[in-house]
This record gives C-alpha cells, sequence and structure tokens, in this order.
C-alpha cells in the first residue's frame, strides 16, 4: 500500500471512530486543514521536479477526495444518528385518544329569557333594558308605591351603603318608566332583567329574574292583555289547550290589577302535588296602567291606556323543564347545568 493509500485508510479508520460532530471537524483539520497532512503534502510538491510533479500532484489531490468523500459519509451518518435520536425522543403516541373541547351551552334560564323575547318579537314588541342600581324614584315613586309601602322597607330591599336614594331594583318595572320617560306612545317592549329582594328559601332567591310588559297605545284594552298573555303561554308551553284565569288583585301602579294563573302543565288543571292540587299556578301580575304612573312621565292619561305585566322566568323554566328547586338555577353546579346544553 502506497503512503497516500495509507493515510487515507487511516483518515477514513479515525473518522468512522468518531461519534460527535465537533470532534470530527477536528480530525478533519489534521487532513485537510492549513497544516494538515494532505496540505503539507500538495506544499511539498514545489520542491519536486517538473515531471514528477504532475503525477504526484494528480495522486494527492485523488487521496484528498477520497478523504473528503470518508469525512462527508461520516458527517451524513452522525446526523442520521442525530436525527433518530431526536425522532426518539420527541415521539408521538398518535394512537392515544384526544382530550377533546367541552362545548358549553346556555344557562336554562337565560334559554327561557331568549324564547320569550323571540315570542313577543315577533307580535311587534320591542325588547328594553334599565339599571340593576335604581333610584327611589323609578323604582317606586314614579310607580305610584307610597312613602309607607312594606315593598319599600329594609326588610324587603337592598339599599346602597352611603349612597342614599339608591337601591338594587326590586323589580323590572322602573323600566316601564325609563321607557316611557324617552319614548311616546304607541310603545310595545318587554324588558327582562334580574332583580334584588331580602329573601332567600327553597323558592325564593336574593337574585331573581323578571320579565315586564308594556303596551301603551290609544286604544289598549283589558282583553288585549288576556288575549296577548294567554297566546304567549300557549306557545311558550307549546300547549294549544293551556287556560288562564285573571284574580282580581292589588298594585300600586295598576288599576284594576290581576294576578294571572294558568292551568297547571304538569297535570292539565286535574290537581297534582306541583298546583298544590289546585290545577292553577300563578305566574305573573299585571293590570291596566294607573293614571298616576303616566303623569309621572307626561304621557296624556285622558288620550292613552295600556296594560303592564310582571312575570318569573325562573318559575317558568322550572315548569318548563320540571326543576323542583329554584337554588339549582344559581348553584353553578355544571351537573345540574350541563344537562341544558
Ligand atoms: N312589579 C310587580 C312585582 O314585582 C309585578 C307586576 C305586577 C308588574 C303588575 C306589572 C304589573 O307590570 O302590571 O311584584
Amino acid at each position: 500500500m502506497s503512503d497516500l493509500d495509507q493515510l487515507v485508510a487511516q483518515a477514513t479508520a479515525e473518522f468512522a471512530g468518531i461519534g460527535e460532530a465537533a470532534l470530527l471537524e477536528q480530525a478533519k483539520a489534521r487532513y485537510l486543514g492549513k497544516n494538515g497532512a494532505v496540505t503539507e503534502l500538495l506544499k511539498g510538491l514545489g520542491k519536486l521536479a517538473a515531471d514528477e510533479r504532475k503525477n504526484a500532484g494528480a495522486a494527492i489531490n485523488s487521496a484528498k477526495e477520497r478523504i473528503e468523500a470518508a469525512l462527508n459519509a461520516r458527517r451524513e451518518a452522525l446526523r442520521q444518528v442525530a436525527l433518530d435520536l431526536q425522532l426518539k425522543a420527541e415521539a408521538l403516541d398518535i394512537t392515544l385518544p384526544g382530550r377533546g373541547l367541552p362545548t358549553g351551552g346556555l344557562h336554562p334560564v337565560t334559554r327561557t329569557l331568549e324564547r320569550i323575547e323571540a315570542l313577543f318579537r315577533s307580535i311587534g314588541f320591542d325588547v328594553a333594558d334599565g339599571p340593576e342600581i335604581e333610584d327611589d324614584f323609578h323604582n317606586f315613586t314614579a310607580l305610584n308605591t307610597p312613602e309607607n309601602h312594606p315593598a319599600r322597607s329594609m326588610h324587603d330591599t337592598f339599599y346602597l351603603e352611603n349612597s342614599p336614594g339608591l337601591l338594587l331594583r326590586t323589580h323590572t318595572s322602573p323600566i316601564q318608566v325609563r321607557y316611557m320617560e324617552t319614548h311616546k306612545p304607541p310603545i310595545r317592549i318587554i324588558a327582562p332583567g334580574r332583580v334584588y329582594r331580602v329573601d332567600s328559601d327553597a323558592t325564593h332567591s336574593p337574585m331573581f329574574h323578571q320579565v315586564e310588559g308594556l303596551w301603551i297605545d290609544e286604544n289598549v284594552s283589558f282583553a288585549d292583555l288576556k288575549g296577548v298573555f294567554t297566546d304567549f303561554l300557549r306557545n311558550f308551553f307549546e300547549k294549544p289547550d293551556l287556560r288562564t284565569r285573571f284574580r282580581p288583585s292589588f298594585f300600586p301602579f295598576t288599576e284594576p290589577s290581576a294576578e294571572i294563573d294558568m292551568s297547571c302543565v304538569f297535570c292539565e288543571g286535574n290537581g297534582c302535588r306541583v298546583c298544590s292540587h289546585t290545577g292553577w299556578l300563578e305566574i305573573a301580575g299585571s293590570g291596566m296602567v294607573h293614571p298616576n304612573v303616566l303623569k309621572h312621565v307626561g304621557i296624556d292619561s285622558e288620550k292613552y291606556i295600556g296594560f303592564a305585566f310582571g312575570m318569573g322566568p325562573d318559575r317558568l323554566t322550572m315548569l318548563r323543564y320540571g326543576v323542583n328547586d329554584l337554588r339549582l338555577f344559581f348553584d353553578g353546579d355544571l351537573r345540574f347545568l350541563s344537562q341544558f346544553k
């Protein structure tokens, strides 16, 4: 074996024994670098006679190429090893089942509110809104509720500390007042929202929902109230045979006033536990808007007349879905809520 062949064999063996890219580059320098063995040989060519130089040069260059080839082969092998290691380390087990994205859902009371809004919009009602922190005027005074009315007591109403005259609205009726202050008849609205009272047991929560209704025009009668509300309930419960009855009652802001009952949706009016064996369920307060209320908002009570009602969508939700404890709606327990998705 010539010296050059031996050099090539030595370099190839050395490269093959190296397992790290940085060390391989150091080994390369020993052969092909500025002072490497091959480079030294090439530098020596100048000392040879011209006729020897050609053959010797060709032989050295051939050796150089073979060393470079061995170097590149080893580089490639090391790259492959590194790649294999990386692939192994970052391996994904695509046979594992995914975690899945849980889907959310609307709160059952929200579903009810959307349903109520859709039904009333379909007969030309707008949806109005108002503040949950109200003042005494809109919550009571403008609604013809006198100074000594029990609803005004601290036992029933949350008043704001250090803010005289401000309270958490006890009903959605103040939205009637606010809407009539800024709109002229004809007025046809419902107003859903949260309301607050000092009250808490299986059927009362300190926060609950109401939906107010108001229709003011030149010729709106109690018969319209009966028709609109009965029709609404029949559509809401999808029971065309549902019956209503209007019991005389009292609210300061309506005259005459009536409590609205509907035939029990569980027993069709025959009597069961849900309706306390009466066949009827109380569902709303209502009446013809009191002239004093219209006066407070500057609407001519000689020219305009109309009805109002206030109902409890929490109760409607309980009846529609067969839930028997109001607090379940506000506990935030997903085991309960996810049933409505
Ligand atoms: N605001 C009354 C309440 O919370 C409910 C009510 C009764 C509203 C009669 C009305 C109405 O608009 O006309 O008890």
